[in-house]
C-alpha cells in the first residue's frame, strides 16, 4: 500500500467546541469556519440553542449572535450531551456560574464518565450538583453567585480546566489553577484573544476577574491534529509515498504523537512559523520507514491522550516492545481504553497486554485478522481502522458508523490516500 496526495482533515474537535460557545456568549457576532461538522460538535449547538442561543445548523461557514456573557437562560428541557464529554464539562462550568438549573444526560458511555472532578472544583466555587451515586449522568447542576478560587487540580484534564475558567470568565470572579502537568490549552488561547486577562506559567493560569463581556471574534477552525494523527501513522506504516495534511494545528500540547511517531523511525516534518487565530498551522508531511517500539510515559501522555489507542495500534508493526504508562486517564474515556485496545490486539492476533495505567505491546511482521468491537468508541474504530488498510491484514469493525462522533468522512478518506 502506498499513500500519495494531500488531506485536509476536518476542522479541530476542541476549538470547534469552544467556538460555539465563546461565540454564544459574546458580544456581537461571530463567523466561525471550517468547524468540525460532526455529532459531538453537533451536541455542543444543541446544548447552546436549548439554553437561548441563536445556533444555526453548523456548515462551513456560520455566523453567530452571541447572546452576551450571561445571556443564556434556563432550558426549557434536559440537555443531551450525546457522547460528548467536552460538551458536558464545559457547559456545566458555564451553567455553574448563571443564576439556572440544568439537566445533563448523554448516551450509555457518557452517562457512566466521572463528573465529580467538574463538581467538586464547581462546588467550591459555588454552585450545587446532583449527582448519582457512580458521579456520572444525570447531573443536575444548580449555578448561581460564584466566588474567587484557588484550585490545585490533581488531574491533568483540558475538560476540568475549561469548565473552572469558563465558570470564572462567566461568573465574573479570579481564578487561580495549577495543572499536574500541561493539558491543551485551546481554552486560554481562545480567551485570551477575546480580551480576557488571563495568564499561564508553567501549570500555573491566572483569571482575572470583572469581565463585563467577551469580544465577539472570528474563528479559522483548523485541522484536527488528533484526526491528521490517523493518517500520519498510515503514512509512516505505507510500502511508499509521501502524504500531506494540509493546514493542521500543532499547538505544542498536542503534537505528542507526531513526536513520538518521528521517534519511532517515520518521517513526520512540520514547523511552527505560520499562526492564524493564536494557533500555530503547518502543513505535516509524512513519509513511511522502518519503525522500532518506543516508551511513552507521563510527561508526554496528555500532549497525545486521544491517540494513544492509535499508538498501540501502530506500535504492532514496529520492532520491539512500546511501552506506555502514565495514562492511566485512558480508562474513563469513551470506552475503557486500555482493556479494550488490548482485548482487541490480542483478538486480532497481536501480542499486548493491560498495565494498571497503560499498555505493552510487541511488534511482529504477520498479518493480523479478525473483528474489533469498537464499543460504540469512534477512536478504537479509526485506529484500527489504519491497520485494516495495510495489505495482508484482514480486519472488520463491528461499528464503523461510530466514526460521525469526530471524523464522518473517516472512512472515505482513507480509501482516498491508501493505494493498493
Ligand atoms: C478535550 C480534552 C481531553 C480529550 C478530549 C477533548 C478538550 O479530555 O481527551 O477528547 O477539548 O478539552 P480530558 O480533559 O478528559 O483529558
Amino acid at each position: 500500500m502506498k499513500v500519495h496526495g494531500a488531506l485536509r482533515v476536518p476542522g479541530d474537535k476542541s476549538i470547534s467546541h469552544r467556538a460555539l460557545m465563546l461565540a454564544a456568549l459574546g458580544d456581537g457576532t461571530s463567523r466561525i469556519t471550517g468547524i468540525l461538522e460532526s455529532a459531538d460538535v453537533a451536541s455542543t449547538a444543541e446544548v447552546l440553542r436549548r439554553l437561548g442561543a441563536a445556533i444555526p445548523p453548523l456548515a462551513p461557514d456560520i455566523t453567530v449572535d452571541g447572546v452576551g456573557l450571561r445571556g443564556l437562560r434556563a432550558p426549557t428541557d434536559v440537555l443531551d450531551c450525546g457522547n460528548s464529554g467536552t460538551t458536558t464539562r464545559l457547559m456545566a462550568g458555564i451553567v455553574a456560574a448563571l443564576p439556572i438549573s440544568a439537566r445533563f444526560i448523554g448516551d450509555a458511555s457518557l452517562s457512566r464518565r466521572p463528573m465529580r472532578r467538574v463538581a467538586k472544583p464547581l462546588a467550591t466555587m459555588g454552585a450545587r450538583f446532583d449527582l448519582p451515586e457512580h458521579g456520572g449522568l444525570p447531573m443536575t447542576v444548580h449555578g448561581g453567585a460564584l466566588k474567587d478560587t484557588i484550585w490545585r487540580s490533581e488531574i491533568a484534564s483540558a475538560q476540568v480546566k475549561g469548565a473552572i475558567l469558563l465558570a470564572g470568565v462567566v461568573g465574573g470572579v479570579r481564578v487561580t489553577l495549577d495543572e499536574p502537568a500541561p493539558t491543551r490549552d485551546h481554552t486560554e488561547r481562545m480567551l485570551g484573544a477575546r480580551g480576557v486577562n488571563i495568564a499561564t506559567r508553567g501549570t500555573r493560569i491566572d483569571l482575572a476577574p470583572a469581565h463585563r463581556c467577551i469580544a465577539a471574534l472570528d474563528t479559522e477552525v483548523p485541522g484536527d491534529p488528533s484526526s491528521a494523527a490517523f493518517f500520519a501513522a498510515l503514512a509512516a506504516l505505507a510500502d511508499g509515498g509521501t502524504l500531506t495534511l494540509d493546514e493542521v494545528c500543532v499547538n505544542e500540547t498536542r503534537t505528542g504523537f507526531l513526536e513520538t511517531l518521528g521517534r519511532m523511525g517515520a518521517n513526520v516534518t512540520f514547523a511552527r512559523d505560520r499562526m492564524s487565530g493564536g494557533e500555530w498551522i503547518s502543513p505535516v508531511v509524512v513519509r513511511p520507514a522502518p519503525l522500532r517500539g518506543v516508551r511513552v510515559a507521563a510527561e508526554i501522555v496528555p500532549s497525545m491522550i486521544d491517540e494513544l489507542p492509535l499508538l498501540a495500534c501502530v506500535a504492532t508493526r514496529a520492532e520491539g516492545e512500546t511501552v506506555i504508562t502514565g495514562a492511566a486517564e485512558l480508562r474513563v474515556k469513551e470506552s475503557d481504553r486500555i482493556a479494550a485496545v488490548v482485548e482487541n490486539l490480542r483478538a486480532i492476533g497481536a501480542d499486548a497486554s493491560e498495565l494498571e495505567d497503560g499498555m505493552r505491546i510487541v511488534g511482529a511482521h504477520e498479518p493480523l485478522r479478525g473483528t474489533i468491537k469498537t464499543y460504540g468508541d469512534h477512536r478504537l474504530a479509526m485506529s484500527f481502522g489504519v491497520l485494516g488498510a495495510l495489505p495482508g491484514n484482514d480486519i472488520r469493525i463491528d461499528d464503523p458508523d461510530c466514526v460521525t462522533v469526530s471524523y464522518p468522512s473517516f472512512w472515505s478518506d482513507l480509501t482516498r490516500v491508501a493505494r493498493p
